[in-house]
C-alpha cells in the first residue's frame, strides 16, 4: 500500500495549488494508491479533516482549474506543534493517524514556520524508527527561505507589485497638484517582496521614488525630509514601504499608529497600518494630497497575473519532493538552484530541513543602497527571470474560475 498526505500551510500564495498538483500527479503517476489532503494543514490532521485529493481533482480541467486558483486549495493553518520533549502525546496522535491512513509519505507545502512541523516530525519519526517519509515544499511570497535561490508563490507577487505599482505611478500623474502615494508591502521581516517595486521602471515608467525594506532602521524624520525635498520638484511621489519596516527601539512603524494585537502561533504580530501612518504624516508636514495603498492579500492571492515561470517551478517543487520521498529521502525540503543565468534556468535539490525551518532570509546589505532608500540593478537581475510568462485564467462569464474544495 503506497499511500500519501499532502497539506498546505502558513500565508497562502498565487501558485501553492500548483505545488499541490505537483504532489497529487507525481505521486499518481509513480502509483501512489490514495494521495490524501490535509485540510487546514497538521491542525486539520490532527482533528482528522481530511479528503482523498482524487475525489476531487478528477480530470484534466480540474487540473487546469487549480494551478489558476489562488490561496490554499486545502486551507492552511498557522499551527506550530510543540517540542518533541515532554509533548510525546501530539506526535503519538499524528503518528498513529498517520499509520490507520497507512500513509508512506507525508508532504507539506509551506514556509520556514512551516518547515518546522517537517522538522519536528521528521526528527520523531526518526527517533520511533518510522518508515514514514517526510517532505517539505517550499512556498511563501516573502522569498525569505534559506538556501534556495527564491521561493514558489515570490515571482508571482513581485510580477504583481511590479506591475501594479507601474499603474498606480500612472493614476499619480493625472491631476495638476501634487499627490504623494505611499505602497505598503507585505514580507514581514524580509524586504524581497518590497523590492520589486522597483521593477516598475522601464522606458514607459519613471518608477518609485523610494523604496524602505525591513533590512534597515526606519528613521522617520530622514523619511520626511526626503520627502518634503521631492514634492519640490515632483507632482507624483511615489513611494514602496515593507510593513515590517522598523524605528532603532525595534518598533514596527505600523505599532506607531495602531496597537496591533493579534499574534499568530509563531509569535509573529499581524502587521498592517504602516502607509496609512506615514501618509497622515506626511500629509500632517506638507499638506498634499496623500495616498495609503495596502496591497495586504492582493499580492498573494492575484491568480489572473501569475508568472508562468512560478506556476511551472511550484509544480517542479511539489514533483520533486515526491520524487525524492519515493527514492527513500526524509526530513529534506526541496530548494531551486540558479544554474543559468541567460536563458535562466532553476533546477530542484533537496536540502536537509534543519538549515531551513525557521530561518528567515534576508535581503544582502550590498543589494540595498547606501542611506537605504532605494535597491541596486544586482537586485533586479535577479528578481527579473522570475516574473516572466503568464498563464492565462479560465475566463467563465468575464471572471476567472477556481477550483473549490468539495466537502
Ligand atoms: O508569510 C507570508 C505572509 O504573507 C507575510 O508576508 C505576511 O506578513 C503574513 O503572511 C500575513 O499573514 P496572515 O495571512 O496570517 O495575516
Amino acid at each position: 500500500m503506497k499511500n500519501v498526505i499532502v497539506g498546505q500551510s502558513g500565508g497562502p500564495t498565487a501558485v501553492i495549488n500548483s505545488s499541490l498538483l505537483g504532489v497529487f500527479k507525481t505521486a499518481k503517476d509513480r502509483g501512489a494508491d490514495t494521495v490524501y489532503g490535509m485540510v487546514h494543514g497538521i491542525k486539520g490532521l490532527l482533528d482528522r479533516n481530511i479528503v482523498d485529493l482524487s475525489s476531487q481533482i478528477k480530470n484534466d480541467l480540474d487540473m487546469d482549474l487549480l494551478k489558476r486558483t489562488p490561496s490554499s486549495f486545502l486551507g492552511s493553518c498557522r499551527y506550530k506543534l510543540p517540542e518533541i520533549e515532554g509533548n510525546e502525546k501530539t506526535y503519538k496522535e499524528i503518528f498513529k493517524i498517520l499509520d490507520e491512513l497507512e500513509i508512506f509519505a507525508f508532504f507539506y507545502i509551506g514556509g520556514n514556520d512551516s518547515m518546522d512541523t517537517i522538522k519536528k516530525l521528521a526528527d520523531y519519526g526518526a527517533k520511533i524508527n518510522s518508515p514514514i517519509r517526510f517532505m517539505g515544499v517550499p512556498k511563501t511570497i516573502d522569498n525569505d527561505l534559506a538556501i534556495t535561490d527564491h521561493t514558489p508563490g515570490y515571482g508571482s507577487a513581485a510580477k504583481y507589485i511590479a506591475s501594479t505599482t507601474k499603474e498606480i505611478i500612472r493614476d499619480g500623474l493625472v491631476y495638476d497638484y501634487p499627490v504623494v502615494s505611499i505602497i505598503e508591502v507585505m514580507g514581514r521581516n524580509a524586504g524581497w517582496l518590497t523590492a520589486a517595486a522597483a521593477l516598475a521602471k522601464g522606458e514607459d515608467c519613471e518608477g518609485v521614488d523610494l523604496i524602505y525594506l525591513p533590512e534597515r532602521v526606519f528613521d522617520l524624520d530622514k523619511f520626511l525630509a526626503k520627502v518634503g525635498e521631492l514634492c519640490k520638484d515632483k507632482r507624483s511621489v511615489v513611494i514602496a514601504v515593507s510593513e515590517g519596516v522598523k524605528i532603532a527601539d525595534g518598533r514596527y512603524v505600523c505599532e506607531l499608529a495602531d496597537h496591533v494585537d493579534y499574534v499568530d502561533a509563531f509569535g509573529h504580530k499581524q502587521l498592517a497600518g504602516t502607509a496609512r501612518f506615514l501618509a497622515a504624516k506626511v500629509a500632517e508636514k506638507y499638506g498634499v494630497k496623500t495616498r495609503a495603498i495596502e496591497l495586504s492579500s492582493l499580492q498573494r492571492c492575484a491568480s489572473h497575473i501569475t508568472s508562468r515561470i512560478d506556476v511551472t517551478e511550484a509544480f517542479n517543487a511539489g514533483g520533486a519532493a515526491v520524487k525524492a520521498a519515493f527514492e527513500g529521502m526524509s526530513g529534506q525540503v526541496i530548494t531551486l538552484k540558479r544554474v543559468s543565468e541567460d536563458p535562466y534556468m532553476c533546477i530542484t535539490e533537496p536540502a536537509d530541513v534543519h538549515f531551513i525551518a525557521n530561518v528567515e532570509k534576508k535581503v544582502p546589505d550590498e543589494w540595498i543602497n547606501k542611506d537605504g532608500t532605494y535597491v541596486n540593478e544586482a537586485l533586479v537581475h535577479y528578481i527579473r527571470p522570475l516574473i516572466q510568462a503568464e498563464i492565462a485564467p479560465l475566463w467563465v462569464d468575464g471572471l476567472p474560475r477556481h477550483l473549490i474544495l468539495k466537502k
